[in-house]
């Protein structure tokens, strides 16, 4: 059995950096998601992982890797690695921060323009030959983008990302919630570091890019959408149980917010079932970072860090233990 499991089909490119490594691997050629706790002979035996997000790597698996010096994920968000009983265990815990960064931010915008101008029905209704020519009252009068607020919840690299776009590009004003303020991003782009209860009641739009942690599950409930403006839109590209979907679902219905924008979901791949029939939401499936450009890169750098610990040089990318 080899000494690195990659869980998942990665590039070849990926692959070519473990062959001159002279490494040796077992690779999850068929590109359907592994049982884990079926992978025995393969866990025993490996020093490092190469997972995606969708693998939830916990104790378990970890206490059948006894030789496991590295979790290396194939993702900036690493919520799906036990990460307190990696460390507990010495086992370190890499991520792809920076190279989805722009990527991701181009996918929040794009969601935001959607559901702002109501692309998606819009683009239905062309195709099911209803145009019948141009009116002032046209039946997908959306709301205007340019110089609206726009609140940022987490201004790491991708909210700043996001921020930069809007106010460089849309002229938005930018609100934000983080750990701390930023005064190079507030210099930079006007930013303003608020509350969350003062973001929900000044935002035109809402764009959550925060980790997903025990402090963020369900960060937005009804009683966050209570305090959002009618008309305001929620674009979500971070993490399906930062919001609790019943309640989004619930605060479209009855018209709290305007609108939605939404990559991840809480129970992903399954979403909502009253999402589908609500026009004003537009879906689709977690695919932030997917370009090809992209998701090579994200496959190198974690291939990367684990040439790097194998080999004796420490990770370029561990990720900070909560
Ligand atoms: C994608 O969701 C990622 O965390 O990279």
């Amino acid at each position: 059995m080899a000494q690195i499991f990659i869980t998942r089909k990665i590039f070849d490119e990926a692959i070519a950096l473990l062959d001159e490594a002279g490494l040796d691997y077992w690779h999850n050629e068929a590109d359907s998601p592994l049982n884990l706790s079926g992978m025995a002979a393969q866990l025993a035996e490996a020093e490092a992982i190469v997972c995606l997000l969708t693998d939830k790597i916990d104790a378990q698996v970890m206490d059948a890797a006894p030789k496991l010096k590295i979790i290396a994920n194939t993702a900036v968000g690493y919520d799906n690695i036990d990460v307190a009983a990696a460390t507990e265990r010495g086992i370190i815990v890499t991520n792809t921060p920076g190279v989805l960064t722009e990527c991701t931010a181009d996918l929040t915008f794009a969601l935001l323009l959607a559901a702002a101008r109501r692309i998606v029905e819009a683009d239905a209704y062309m195709r099911a030959g209803k145009f019948a020519g141009w009116e002032l009252f046209q039946p997908h009068l959306g709301v205007d983008v340019y110089g609206k607020t726009l609140g940022i919840v987490g201004m790491g690299r991708i909210g700043t990302a996001v921020a930069r776009r809007a106010a460089l590009g849309f002229n938005m004003k930018i609100l934000y919630t983080a750990n701390n303020p930023k005064p190079e991003i507030e210099r930079e782009l006007g930013a303003q570091f608020v509350s969350l209860p003062d973001l929900l009641r000044q935002s035109d739009f809402v764009s959550i890019h925060t980790p997903l942690s025990a402090q963020t599950r369900h960060l937005f409930t009804l009683a966050e959408f209570h305090q959002m403006q009618p008309h305001a839109i929620l674009i979500n590209t971070a993490r399906g149980p930062i919001v609790k979907e019943a309640d989004l679902v619930q605060a479209l219905q009855r018209g709290l917010i305007g609108g939605a924008g939404l990559d991840v979901f809480e129970e992903e791949p399954i979403a909502h079932p009253d999402l589908a029939g609500l026009p004003n939401v537009v879906m689709v499936p977690h695919i932030g970072s997917a370009t090809t450009e992209t998701r090579r890169r994200m496959a190198m750098m974690a291939v990367e860090n684990v040439t790097a610990v194998l080999s004796g040089r420490g990770p370029i990318n561990p990720v900070r233990t909560p």
